[in-house]
């Protein structure tokens, strides 16, 4: 096994091999890899035994699928309807202020990228956004510049 297959296979033992299985995997192998290859989700697909366009699918709608590495932390903004009324707008520009990037695109030092994704089923408590595997809901400008802060401290940046 290489170094992916045995990735992705102690990923499927700790989150299941069904439909619902596809996202938590990809998150974890995004986690380590920084990165989504075709190869990894070929192997996702063998291992839960579902179709590789399923596995691209998720990949595609939740915008894993980046053509260029990543930073340590992923900034995913949610941009559906709901997100997007209440206040998305605020929060990416809070958010790219703060890191002096624009959407899509990584700060010089590789630790955070910011991306834009689809639903995170979070609209109930939305503006909703994702930092790697964590949700923050609810965000506020000011609730923004809290949580990146403390990234940014974890990091020693400020
Ligand atoms: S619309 Fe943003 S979480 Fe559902």
């Amino acid at each position: 096994m290489n170094p992916i297959q045995t990735l992705i296979k102690e990923l499927a033992d700790v989150h299941g091999r069904r439909r619902e299985s596809i996202l938590p995997i990809l998150q974890g192998v995004v986690e380590q890899e920084k990165y989504l290859s075709e190869d990894s989700m070929v192997e996702i697909a063998r291992e839960i035994d579902i179709p590789a366009s399923d596995v691209y699918g998720t990949a595609t709608f939740y915008s894993f699928l980046e053509a260029k590495k990543m930073g340590k932390y992923v900034i995913r903004v949610c941009k559906t309807i709901t997100c997007s009324m209440k206040g998305k707008n605020q929060v990416l520009l809070t958010i790219q202020e703060m890191l002096k990037i624009k959407l899509g695109d990584t700060t010089p030092d590789k630790r955070f990228t910011i991306l834009e994704t689809n639903c995170l089923g979070w609209c109930h408590k939305a503006p909703a956004m994702l930092i790697n595997d964590e949700v923050y809901t609810e965000l506020t400008p000011e609730k923004v510049r809290e949580i990146l802060s403390s990234y940014m401290k974890k990091n020693g940046q400020i």
